[in-house]
């Protein structure tokens, strides 16, 4: 029997708001529609989702720490702490999984500040510019790595 593997969700600041924050940046879906769908789509690759929302750095740092060992894979939108912390990336370089990194927008349409990200120095592939449907795809490329690495 397959085991099943465990995926962490983390969502950074300001993604609470979802659905209501700059729609036509990031689009009408709520986060817990975002949470359903990675449940739902988690539910048919075999994982186990755990999916979390933090508007606090330290935190994120926390959990990232918390899923060593216990979590096969990452996905992370760190929303504004992506261009922002070296404690998160140091965080996630200690990781041993697999991390992806997602965003909603196209990051690399917007402002200049965003064109960098410290989350990618750790993320072993990055999705961004394809709204919520970006986590579904970040959860098929896992199961994909897993597949490929045995
Ligand atoms: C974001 C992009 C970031 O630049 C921004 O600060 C966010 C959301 C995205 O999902 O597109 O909060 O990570």
């Amino acid at each position: 029997m397959a085991m099943t593997s465990k995926i962490l969700v983390l969502n950074g600041p300001n993604l609470n708001l979802l659905g209501t924050r700059q729609p036509e940046l990031y689009g009408s879906l709520s986060l817990s529609d975002i949470q359903a769908a990675c449940e739902a789509r988690g539910r048919d690759l075999g994982f186990e989702i755990d999916f979390r929302q933090s508007n606090s750095e330290g935190e994120m740092v926390e959990w990232v720490q918390q899923a060593r060992g216990v979590n096969d894979g990452v996905i992370v939108n760190a929303g504004a702490y992506t261009h922002t912390s070296v404690a998160l990336l140091d965080a996630l370089l200690t990781y041993e999984g697999v991390v992806i990194e997602v965003h909603l927008s196209n990051i690399y349409q917007r402002d200049e500040f965003r064109h960098h990200s410290y989350v990618s120095k750790a993320a072993d592939g990055v999705i961004c510019g394809l709204g919520g449907h970006g986590y579904e795809l970040a959860l098929e490329a896992l199961q994909r790595i897993f597949q490929t690495r045995g």
